[in-house]
Formats: C-alpha cells, sequence, structure tokens
C-alpha cells in the first residue's frame, strides 16, 4: 500500500522571526513538490501565523509542537487547536517525549489532543518511545503499545486514517545516536502490528509511521530505504537548511 512520506522539521524553542524566515527562503529556493512527499515546518506557535506567510505558495506544510485538550476556556499559556486550525495548520504533534517528560504529559492528556485535533481535520502526530532503561529492560514494547492502544481507544473510528504517528527512542533524541535502520524497523512494525490489533490491516498498512531522533543528512538515506519507515520528525538538522534539504532530498534518491 502505497503511503505518504512526511518529514516534519521540529524547531523546538528555537529560531527567531528572522532565522526562521532566512531558513524558509532557503528551503523554498532548493524544494520542489514531488508526488507522494509531504515537507513541513513546526515553529514555536507565536511564530505560527508569520512562518505561514513565509511559506506562501510553496508547498511546505504548517504543523505546530503541542496544543491543549480543550477548544478554549480559562487556560493561561494553553494555544487551542481551533485556533491552529484557524492559522492555517496541517499538523501538530502530540505527546513529544519532551512534553511526556518534562510536562508529565499522561497517555490520556495525548489521547484527548489527538482526539481533538482529529475532529478539526489537524493531523495529528503522535509520538512514541522508550528511554534506554526501558529497551534495557525489554519494557520497550509495552510501553510503545500502551502509547498506542490508547489513541485507538479515545478516538472515532472514522477519523483514524488520519493519525500518523512518530517512533523517537528517548535515547536517540538530540545525542547523535541513532536507532540503527533495523532497529527503528523493528519498532515501526511493531507499531504497525498495534495498529492491526486495534483497527484492521488495512489502516495499519496505510498509516504513515516517522522515525525521529538524530536524523542526519548521512543516516537519512539508509534509513528511509526500511519497509515500514515512512519519513522522519527532524529536531537539530532541521535548523540548519542546508542539512535538512540533504534530508528531504534522500527521499529522491530514496
Ligand atoms: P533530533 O530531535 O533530530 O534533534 O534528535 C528529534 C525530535 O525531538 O523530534
Amino acid at each position: 500500500m502505497e503511503r505518504t512520506t512526511i518529514i516534519a522539521a521540529n524547531w523546538k524553542m528555537n529560531l527567531s522571526p528572522s532565522g526562521g524566515e532566512n531558513l524558509i527562503s532557503s528551503l523554498k529556493e532548493s524544494f520542489s513538490i514531488q508526488p507522494g512527499l509531504e515537507v513541513a515546518v513546526m515553529p514555536q506557535a507565536p511564530m505560527i501565523s508569520m512562518v505561514s506567510q513565509y511559506l506562501g505558495m510553496s508547498g511546505i506544510s504548517l504543523g505546530a509542537q503541542n496544543c491543549s485538550n480543550a477548544i478554549s476556556g480559562a487556560l493561561t499559556g494553553e494555544t487551542s487547536p481551533s485556533l491552529l486550525k484557524n492559522l492555517g495548520c496541517d499538523y501538530c504533534l502530540v505527546g513529544h517525549s519532551e512534553r511526556r517528560e518534562i510536562f508529565s504529559e499522561s497517555n490520556q492528556l495525548v489521547a484527548e489532543k489527538a482526539n481533538l485535533l482529529l475532529s478539526l481535520g489537524i493531523i495529528p502526530i503522535v509520538c512514541v518511545g522508550e528511554t534506554l532503561q526501558e529497551r534495557e529492560n525489554n519494557t520497550h514494547f509495552d510501553k510503545i503499545s500502551d502509547q498506542v492502544n490508547i489513541i485507538y481507544s479515545m478516538t472515532s473510528n472514522e477519523l483514524w486514517k488520519n493519525l500518523v504517528f512518530a517512533y523517537e527512542p528517548i535515547w536517540a533524541i538530540g545525542t547523535g545516536k541513532t536507532a540503527t535502520p533495523d532497529q527503528a524497523n523493528e519498532i515501526h512494525q511493531f507499531i504497525r502490528k498495534s495498529i492491526k490489533n486495534n483497527a484492521c490491516e488495512n489502516l495499519a498498512g496505510s498509516v504513515s509511521i516517522l522515525y525521529g531522533g538524530s536524523v542526519k543528512p548521512d543516516n537519512a538515506a539508509q534509513l528511509l530505504q526500511q519497509t515500514d519507515i515512512d519519513g522522519f520528525l527532524v529536531g537539530g538538522a532541521s535548523l540548519k537548511p542546508e542539512d535538512f534539504i540533504k534530508i528531504i532530498n534522500a527521499y529522491q534518491k530514496g
């Protein structure tokens, strides 16, 4: 089954407005729309509308890094997913490990956010992944299946086709340590099997599952060649236009 390849730039809490503008103008110079490939940038929330203007008609999509689990209300400092929709976001990350670990986001909260985003027509990119200790204790499969299962138990089945997952082993994020292509593909296949158990084989075959964790120009092509890796969530390397462009080009070559 043909799946969309998605290469998303998670800028995290980096880049000024002028830094973002420069980065996007470099990207636009070398970016061309290709069938089967979606490229997205995810700035800090206050920069979303500015970045949307910079992107213009480039064909590069827009995403957010996080949102509230409510549409509106007395929730100081939160960002409404419906505002993200109004500002033109196509994607929103949910459950990034930095949100889960630093801001104590539970599986339940992550699933509530995913559910709301789906209902508004924004594609949630649900991040899952294990710590080094969990991998060493061999509890990583249990952790990941819990993270996946709750998404299916709390969202409506007509919208399941719009879900995207990102496998990000926590030990590989920002560390320079990448999962080997085999290690990553093994977990991607496991996630697909969990989707099949929750939904059906057809759906499991059509969901894009991205890899994240120290993706770089020199490991991108090999990772993308794996049967079950359908793109990337890129942190550090997405801040350097020449590196991010090389990562995008790994798709062209792959
Ligand atoms: P990294 O971050 O590419 O810098 O490892 C990936 C992420 O956290 O999404």
